[in-house]
């Protein structure tokens, strides 16, 4: 998979090349290239942004930077309509579906706005050449989308085959296909400062382990995320 991000503060995504994701690269599992929309400018103060047409606070980042930063990642693209993700508070919910869905594409471009965001008209233009989504992480703002970005990246890219060493520790994990949190776990010692480890999970016995296991995702699931488990109970 091909993943390119355009950003004021490439530096930000430094942390791509760490961990999973780097050790991704160095197998050549995932490419990340990553550009300074700065790069894309020609005034001495090379600006991306720009007052807002009809008043109102803060500025807006200029459409032609964008498009000639896009343009020149269109040019090397596999594929003829690369998947354009905005990091935006005003997106879709960003969720593991959504990282599934993405995972399969050939060609990812993040585009990380600042300010008050992109002027409108480069999306309409990014229409044209790229399936374009907007994803929000959540329901907060954010200084840019830098770090949704990174995120998104880190969710979607350990879903590519191969990333992750071990594929099995993808089927058990929180939000994968049953809508469940993940039970808790336990490591040695088998008492520490006073607390121990239940005594099922030193049974042996893999079926009781199995049930107990699935009795505590049920219990956080409807504790802490009643919203999961209500949807869970509707598609039942
Ligand atoms: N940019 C600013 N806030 C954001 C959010 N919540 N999600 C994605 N991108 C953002």
């Amino acid at each position: 998979m091909r993943i390119d991000v355009v950003s004021i503060f490439p530096e930000y995504l430094g942390a791509l090349g760490l961990s999973l994701l780097g050790k991704a690269q160095k197998a050549e599992l995932l490419e990340i290239r990553v550009h300074d929309l700065r790069d894309y400018t020609f005034d001495r103060h090379r600006t991306v942004d720009d007052t807002p047409y009809g008043g109102g606070a803060g500025m807006v980042m200029k459409p032609e930077p964008w498009a000639l930063a896009l343009e020149e990642i269109l040019e090397v693209s596999p594929v003829e309509k690369p998947v354009l993700i905005v990091p935006t508070p005003s997106g879709e919910v960003f969720s593991q579906a959504a990282a599934h869905d993405m995972s399969t594409s050939e060609h990812l471009v993040f585009a990380c706005g600042r300010y008050e965001g992109i002027d409108e008209r480069m999306f309409h233009w990014a229409l044209e050449h790229f399936e374009v989504r907007l994803m929000s992480l959540g329901d907060y703002v954010l200084n840019g989308g830098e770090v949704a970005a990174l995120a998104m990246i880190e969710a979607i890219g350990r879903l590519v085959p191969g990333v992750v060493g071990n594929p099995e520790s993808l089927v058990e994990e929180s939000h994968s296909d049953e809508g469940l949190l993940e039970y808790p776990v336990y490591t040695k010692p088998s008492s520490w400062r006073g607390y121990d480890v239940p005594d099922i999970l030193l049974s042996g016995d893999h079926a009781k382990i199995a049930a107990w296991r699935k009795e505590q995702q049920a219990e956080r699931t409807r504790e802490r995320r009643p919203d999961l488990w209500t949807r869970r109970q509707d598609m039942a």
